[in-house]
């Protein structure tokens, strides 16, 4: 394994983070608890540290497992992140949404949960569309200065709120975000539209969510196998199933699996990235591990990136087309060493 500084920060993280969506068995499906704890220590002997996890998954049950097996192993060595935003209650109009007074709620709860006196990475879960970005920023701010949060993040918001908050932060003194979380694999590349440019330029680091299409890229649905996709989830609809087939055929050539080839893609697209995997089983954390040893060719980089291409919508396709560069730019556009 090897580490990665998370955004603009000293934090050193594994180059995979564990999301434990799954830990608890509510909803009718995921890890039990000795499940999960066995999914931990694999991830953990492997050199892992980053845990994914938030207020609401599985109704606080992965924050209790993980709560539980912290309290029998080094809390220091583990990067905990976890989310605040969405409902743990719902007669109560203030017990979701990003208002400070729902972070500070949150917040209390999560470290009762993780049995811990602090959060090392909180973030913002979904964007509200109803708060001030500054009352966000500044309630961070204020855990972080209160020693229960060390570093702030953001996830599943739009780009220029995101660069709004960072631009507020490091005018005001305030902590930065340090983190995007978004969806992004093979059959979600809509956030190269906005949000990884946005990223890239304030340094933050991408922890892309449901990197294998929550288990589709695998091709274990190709195959027949079931899981917890449903067969009319958009993400087995004919678009991904071809870009699926594209994937299993790259793995073939170089004898890895295909959760191999989608994680190793969404890790290779010039940007900071790290991936945020689920797991419901051991067997798949020990699998998904090996991707670390894993290159893609250039014609394969290719391959893919052409099956599951996305218009960039306007302005980026405008951008890209040729004659717009060199007509508008007086043929300097491509004289000029880009950043
Ligand atoms: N910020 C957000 O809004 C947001 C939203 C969703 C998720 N997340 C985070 O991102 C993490 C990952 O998301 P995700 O779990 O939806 O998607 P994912 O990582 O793409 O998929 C994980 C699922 O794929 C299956 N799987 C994993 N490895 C496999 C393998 N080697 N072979 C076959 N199947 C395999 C398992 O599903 P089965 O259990 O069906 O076998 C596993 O639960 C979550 O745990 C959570 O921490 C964040």
């Amino acid at each position: 394994m090897n580490y990665k500084l998370l955004g603009r920060s000293g934090l050193k993280v594994s180059e995979l983070c564990l999301g434990t969506m799954g830990f608890g068995t509510e909803a009718g499906w995921g890890a039990d608890k000795e499940t999960s704890f066995a999914i931990m220590d694999t991830f953990a002997n492997a050199g892992g540290n980053f845990l994914d996890t938030a207020n609401v998954y599985k109704l606080g049950t992965s924050e209790k497992i993980i709560g539980e097996y912290l309290q029998n192993h080094d809390r220091n060595y583990f990067v905990v992140a976890t989310k605040y935003s969405l409902k743990d209650n719902t007669t109560n109009p203030n017990a979701s949404g990003n208002s400070r007074k729902n972070m500070m709620r949150s917040v209390e709860e999560s470290l009762k949960r993780l049995q811990t006196d602090f959060i090392d990475v909180l973030y913002l879960h979904i964007w509200d569309d109803l708060t001030p970005m500054d009352e966000v920023l500044r309630g961070l701010d204020d855990l972080i200065r209160q020693g229960k949060v060390n570093y702030a993040a953001i996830s599943d918001t739009p780009a220029w709120q995101v660069a709004k908050g960072n631009t507020m932060a490091e005018l005001m003194g305030w902590s930065q975000l340090i983190a995007l979380q978004v969806e992004y694999s093979l059959i979600q590349r809509t956030p190269e539209r906005e949000l990884i440019p946005m990223a890239k330029h304030f340094g933050m680091t991408v922890t892309p969510w449901a990197p294998l299409g929550g288990g589709v890229l695998s091709g274990k649905y190709l195959r027949g196998e079931q899981g917890r996709i449903k067969p009319e989830s958009k993400r087995l609809d004919d678009r991904s199933v071809a870009i699926t087939k594209v994937v299993v055929d790259i793995a073939e050539e170089l004898g890895v699996s295909a959760s191999h080839v989608a994680l190793q893609w969404t890790r290779s697209q010039g940007f900071s990235s790290i991936p945020i995997v689920g797991a419901t089983k051991v067997s798949q954390v020990e699998e998904n591990l090996k991707v670390i040893d894993v290159t893609l060719t250039p014609e394969q980089q290719q391959k893919l990136d052409e099956v599951s291409k996305i218009d960039l919508g306007f302005p980026g396709e405008f951008f890209k087309e040729e004659g717009v560069k060199m007509n508008s730019f007086g043929g300097f556009y491509d004289r000029v060493e880009k950043r």
